[in-house]
């Protein structure tokens, strides 16, 4: 044997059939990992995105205008009902036309973004598709103003100030999202511990 000839350790050229295989392994490993990552990717989001709070760290869904509750009602000093005017009188809270917004932001908000995007909103004469972020089955029937009443007169508090029971704090929301399950469990407890009717005609048609 001379010096040097260790013929085994030396790694034999690799022929084409060899390549051809490595070439298809490397490939089919890439794609794999790829979608491996698709999924979780696709998971994640999905999580993230739930509208429905499912350990109270998520947020709620993108708006069509970035909308900062934060700004208006801790900055500004707005009442939740200066916007939502409807709260105290009727069913819905309803959500504000963009021509409330524009009493303040035709002058207020030059350099946003986003208020660029409200002014066209209102120079087309469109409403915003606000998103959702509660909505009961079609079949279950809510009022806002008998809740407002019923609380703001028992506890001697502002109208306001009962939001925070089923909505969480929104004053401090970047983006509002559902805090309370606000399934039907709930609704029937407080019911109870209020003495109001829990009867099947209440809050179903
Ligand atoms: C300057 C107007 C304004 C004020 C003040 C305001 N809101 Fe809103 N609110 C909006 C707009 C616009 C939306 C829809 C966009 C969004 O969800 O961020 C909204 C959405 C909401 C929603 C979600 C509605 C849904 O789709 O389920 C809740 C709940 C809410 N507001 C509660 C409050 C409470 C509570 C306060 C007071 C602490 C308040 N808001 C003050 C304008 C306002
Ligand atoms: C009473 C006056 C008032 C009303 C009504 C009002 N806003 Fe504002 N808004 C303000 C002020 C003040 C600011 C802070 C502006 C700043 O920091 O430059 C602001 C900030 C904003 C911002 C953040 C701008 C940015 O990029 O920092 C958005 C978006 C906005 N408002 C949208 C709305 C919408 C949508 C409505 C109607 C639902 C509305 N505002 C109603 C006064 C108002
Ligand atoms: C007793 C619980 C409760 C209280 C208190 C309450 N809400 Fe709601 N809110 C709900 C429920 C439930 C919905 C979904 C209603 C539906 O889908 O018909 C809702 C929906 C909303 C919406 C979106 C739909 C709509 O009605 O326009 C807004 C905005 C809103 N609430 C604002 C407020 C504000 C502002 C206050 C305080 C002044 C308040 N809510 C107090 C339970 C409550
Ligand atoms: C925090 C306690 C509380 C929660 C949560 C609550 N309610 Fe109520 N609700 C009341 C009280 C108290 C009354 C009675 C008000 C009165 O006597 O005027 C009432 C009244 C009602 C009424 C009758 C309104 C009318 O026109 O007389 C309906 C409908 C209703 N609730 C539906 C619901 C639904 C649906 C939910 C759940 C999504 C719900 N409530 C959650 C406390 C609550
Ligand atoms: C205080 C309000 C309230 C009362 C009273 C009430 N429900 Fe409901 N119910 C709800 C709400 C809110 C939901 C929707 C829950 C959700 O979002 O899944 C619901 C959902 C349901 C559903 C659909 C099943 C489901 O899980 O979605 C059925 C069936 C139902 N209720 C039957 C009844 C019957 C029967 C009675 C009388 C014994 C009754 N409810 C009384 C509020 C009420």
């Amino acid at each position: 044997m001379l010096p040097g000839d260790f013929p085994s350790i030396i790694p034999t050229k690799p022929d084409r059939k060899d390549m051809v295989r490595f070439g298809v392994l490397g490939i089919t490993g890439l794609a794999g990992l790829a979608l491996v990552v698709i999924i979780l990717l696709f998971v994640i989001s999905a999580w993230l995105g739930r509208p429905i709070s499912m350990f109270g760290y998520d947020e709620g869904p993108d708006q069509p205008i970035v909308f900062p509750h934060t700004t208006h009602v801790q900055e500004v000093g707005l009442d939740c009902t200066f916007c939502h005017r409807n709260v105290t009188k009727g069913a819905s809270a309803t959500v504000p036309s963009v021509g409330l917004c524009m009493t303040c932001h035709t002058v207020v908000g030059d350099e946003s973004a986003e208020i660029e995007k409200l002014r066209d909103y209102h120079s087309q004469g469109e409403p915003i598709d606000w998103v959702r972020v509660h909505r009961l089955p079609d079949h279950v029937r809510f009022n806002h103003q008998a809740h407002i009443q019923y609380f703001s007169e028992k506890n001697n508090i502002l109208p306001a100030a009962v939001c925070a029971t089923c909505h969480g704090d929104v004053g401090n929301m970047k983006k509002v999202r559902q805090v309370e399950p606000l399934k039907m469990g709930n609704c029937v407890d407080c019911h109870r511990d209020n003495n109001a009717p829990t009867d099947c005609s209440t809050c179903h048609y």
